[in-house]
């Protein structure tokens, strides 16, 4: 007989990361459609404090379970999902948690089977949760969004993090030359990735260093596909060694502000267009989570450093992506 209840990260009002409880909620069972997984794990990401917060607004079911991407065990299949999923299988999923979905801070989660991936036999649950959203992101910011295509020059900016570490290793297995900046620490961790050259951001010559690197690296081009991840954006900057129909993915930085010349856009064919995951359909998904599986079984898609903390600390795991004292990725243990 499975108990009535099942532990859960939830919250009921938007705020600050104290609207975070860890207590009891009704175990949900597996409606049409969907499939009862019993949780591994869970990650923590910005984009759950800005939906905790509201920065990010979207439908929200109070109380609304944290959290978006989780892996665990398929347990109960519900009617009209059986066939794609068993009992026993090992499974994920990167958009709950947003949108009128359940989040996936608990113990249990009913997932939609169009947004659940059958994990790759011996994948580690909580390596696989500590990158999906890193993975899938870089994915469709490099080829959904950016078309990157062999030959071109990518300049990523927070390489060293989650998703520029991602977008480095996928830009460079899609034959692309990348350009990354990140902390000086992060410097050598960047070039095992395969990036051509990687600046310090914190560098005084930082926009010569960029200029210089970008016209050797792409032979005079200039940069193709630009991604900044790191939130802190020089769009002059970008824009001034974009080549002809470079492509901006806008895709980090809240609340930032830039100022841009005109001038450098339009005559050279420059687009800038902003993308979020979340707004990703379930084909877009579905295709990115092929991209990550096959990254995950080849083991080519790991986190740097992963911090583990039982889920009554998503509170403080919040707290911390906020500060800026992660490095690395947290992942909840339910
Ligand atoms: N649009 C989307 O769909 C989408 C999806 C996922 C994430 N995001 C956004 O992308 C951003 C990164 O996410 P993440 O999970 O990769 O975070 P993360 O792991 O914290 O990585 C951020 C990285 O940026 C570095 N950094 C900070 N300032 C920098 C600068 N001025 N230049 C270059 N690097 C700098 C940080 O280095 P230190 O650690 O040394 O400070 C860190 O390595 C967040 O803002 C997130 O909200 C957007």
């Amino acid at each position: 007989m499975r108990p009535p209840f099942m532990k859960a990260a939830y919250f009921t009002e938007l705020g600050g990361p104290g609207v975070i409880h860890y207590g009891d909620r009704p175990l949900p069972g597996p409606t049409p459609g969907t499939v009862l997984v019993r949780v591994a794990a869970s990650a923590v990401n910005h984009v759950d404090t800005f939906v905790r917060s509201g920065a990010y607004a979207t439908e929200l079911h109070f109380p609304q379970v944290v959290g978006r991407d989780l892996v665990g065990t398929a347990e109960l299949i519900g009617p009209g999902a059986a066939g794609r999923f068993s009992p026993g299988d090992a499974v994920w999923s990167n958009s709950m948690g947003f949108d009128g979905r359940p989040g996936a801070a608990a113990q249990s989660i009913a997932v939609p089977a169009e947004r659940l991936y059958v994990l790759p036999a011996g994948v580690d649950p909580v390596q696989a949760a500590a990158v999906l959203h890193s993975g899938a992101t870089a994915y469709l910011a490099l080829h959904r969004h950016g078309q990157v295509q062999p030959g071109e020059t990518v300049f990523i900016g927070g390489a060293g993090g989650g998703v520029g570490s991602a977008a480095v290793s996928q830009a460079v297995s899609a034959g692309a030359l990348v350009v990354a900046s990140s902390s000086a620490a992060d410097l050598d961790y960047c070039r095992g990735l395969g990036a051509s050259a990687v600046l310090d951001f914190r560098s005084p010559d930082f926009a010569d260093e960029l200029r210089d690197t970008v016209g050797r690296v792409s032979g005079g081009r200039g940069v193709d596909v630009h991604l900044e991840t790191s939130g802190r954006h020089q769009l002059d900057l970008a824009v001034d060694v974009l080549g002809l129909r470079g492509r901006i993915v806008l895709m980090s930085g809240m609340s930032a502000t830039a100022t841009i010349r005109l001038g450098r856009l339009y005559p050279h064919d420059i687009s800038i267009r902003g993308f979020a995951i979340s707004n990703a359909t379930e084909t877009d998904l579905a295709e990115a989570a092929e991209t990550v599986n096959k990254l995950l079984a080849d083991g080519a898609l790991a986190a740097r450093s992963i911090t583990t903390l039982p889920l009554q600390d998503a509170a403080r795991a919040h707290s911390a992506m906020e500060a800026g004292t992660v490095h690395g990725k947290i992942v909840l243990l339910p």
